[in-house]
């Protein structure tokens, strides 16, 4: 097992009802800045819910909504400038991952002074952490399950065709409301992206070398197995709570730090799926399914001992060579991509080979020209898997 340190300071608070905690968890004395997207909370009136919740207490609560998927620089600018004027001393984010990003954005931008004009350049340290001494502190309340961001200190914030990874110390969420109950208003695709999101975030940080990581391997693979159980039913029967408790849970724990600690990470299919979305606007989970299988197929003699693992312990694949069970596995995992709407070739989103130059420019603009486990994946592996993955 690698060397590591393991840190996540996030209170969750999962289950139905648990919305009515928030009087708890956030400060009385705040001033509460609410955090949304484009409307569903409204719309399914989570955000009325919220605010009775915090009204309890008699805080003073200004709301900002609008925060895009795919949160962009700009938008987050408003909020920021907000923060500032109203001395805003908590936020809630309401929302999936793109609102919980965008939070995170603003959480840490907004305190620092020293960036003050030029916040876009806390855009651009990449994996490093930014070099700011605090955030405003924040909590989340939970609508889809998919990314992890509830738990874990990472965002990801778009500017133009830059879609950049920002992390930070301190924008861990102080607390996250998982309530399976208030995800039941996702349309299917939403839920099919959460599967997938889950399942590929498990994949990125399991499926590399063995290092004898025996906790973390049993760990990812109990996160694919119940995947595999859940993911046709959570998706088809948006009501099942138990089905849907399971991929919520599964989503928090995939990307929390836990199963990542002390073994390799990949990352490859991410980044270039972010290049992918920045491009194309295609969803985040979507653009994962198709570069996922291709990842495989181009990397399958660097990966072999581990695609073997993962054909025998989570399809329970035993008959055959070793060469027939990788094929085996990589197509099972289609198929169960598949049997939730998903796509998996770029064609099927209409993509075409001219988006192969355009993904790895972005890639060498933004420094991936080293991905992978191994640090083996230059822009020309990249881009013999983007044409596997036409
Ligand atoms: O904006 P509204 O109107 O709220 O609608 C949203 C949005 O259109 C809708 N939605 C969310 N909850 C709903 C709902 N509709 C009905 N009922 C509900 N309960 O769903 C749409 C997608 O939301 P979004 O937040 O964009 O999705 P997701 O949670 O998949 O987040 C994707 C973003 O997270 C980043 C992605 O790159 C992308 O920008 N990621 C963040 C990570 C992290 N912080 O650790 C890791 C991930 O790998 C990922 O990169
Ligand atoms: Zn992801």
């Amino acid at each position: 097992m690698l060397n590591f340190s393991f840190y996540n300071p996030t209170n969750i608070v999962f289950g139905e009802g648990q919305l009515q905690e928030l009087d708890n968890l956030v400060p009385k004395d705040a001033k509460v800045l609410i955090t949304y997207g484009g409307g569903s909370a409204k719309k399914t009136g989570l955000l009325d819910r919220v605010n009775a919740e915090l009204a309890k207490s008699g805080r003073t609560v200004v709301e900002f909504g609008g925060i895009p998927a795919n949160p962009k620089f700009e938008v987050l600018m408003d909020a920021i400038k907000i923060v500032r004027d109203e001395q805003i001393d908590f936020i809630l984010a309401v929302g999936g991952g793109s609102v919980i990003d965008g939070t995170k954005f603003i959480a840490l931008a907004a305190p620092a002074k020293a960036y003050e004009g030029r916040e876009k350049e806390l855009m651009h340290f990449g994996f490093t952490p930014v070099p700011v001494d605090s955030a405003v502190p924040f909590g989340t309340v939970l609508t889809l399950p998919a990314t992890g961001s509830e738990m874990n200190n990472g965002a990801v914030i778009s500017d133009g065709e830059d879609k950049l990874p920002v992390f930070s110390t301190h924008t861990f969420p102080k607390f996250s409301i998982l309530d399976p109950k208030i995800t039941f208003t996702l349309p299917k695709t939403q839920v099919a992206n959460g599967v997938v999101d889950t399942f590929i975030h498990t994949i990125e940080q399991y499926l590399t070398y063995p290092v004898e990581g025996r906790f973390q391997d049993r760990t990812a693979e109990g996160i694919l197995q119940t995947l595999i159980e859940i993911g046709e039913t959570t998706v088809n029967e948006p009501e099942n709570y138990d089905a849907r408790a399971n991929l919520v849970w599964c989503s928090t724990m995939a990307l929390n730090g836990l199963i990542g600690a002390g073994v390799p990470q990949d990352w490859t299919t991410h980044m270039i799926g972010h290049e992918l979305t920045a491009l194309t606007g295609l969803d985040h989970a979507k653009t994962l399914a198709v570069m996922q299988l291709a990842n495989w197929k181009v990397r399958r003699t660097e990966k072999r001992e581990k695609l073997i693992q993962y054909a025998e312990r989570v399809w329970d694949i035993r008959e055959g060579d070793d060469d027939a069970r990788i094929d085996q596995a990589i197509a099972k995992t289609e198929e169960f991509f598949n049997c939730i709407g998903m796509a998996t070739r770029l064609s099927d989103y209409e993509i075409g080979p001219d988006i192969v130059d355009r993904v790895v420019a972005g890639l060498e603009k933004h420094g991936m020209t080293k991905l992978s486990e191994r640090g083996d994946v230059t822009p020309e592996i990249s881009r013999k898997m983007l044409e596997t993955a036409l």
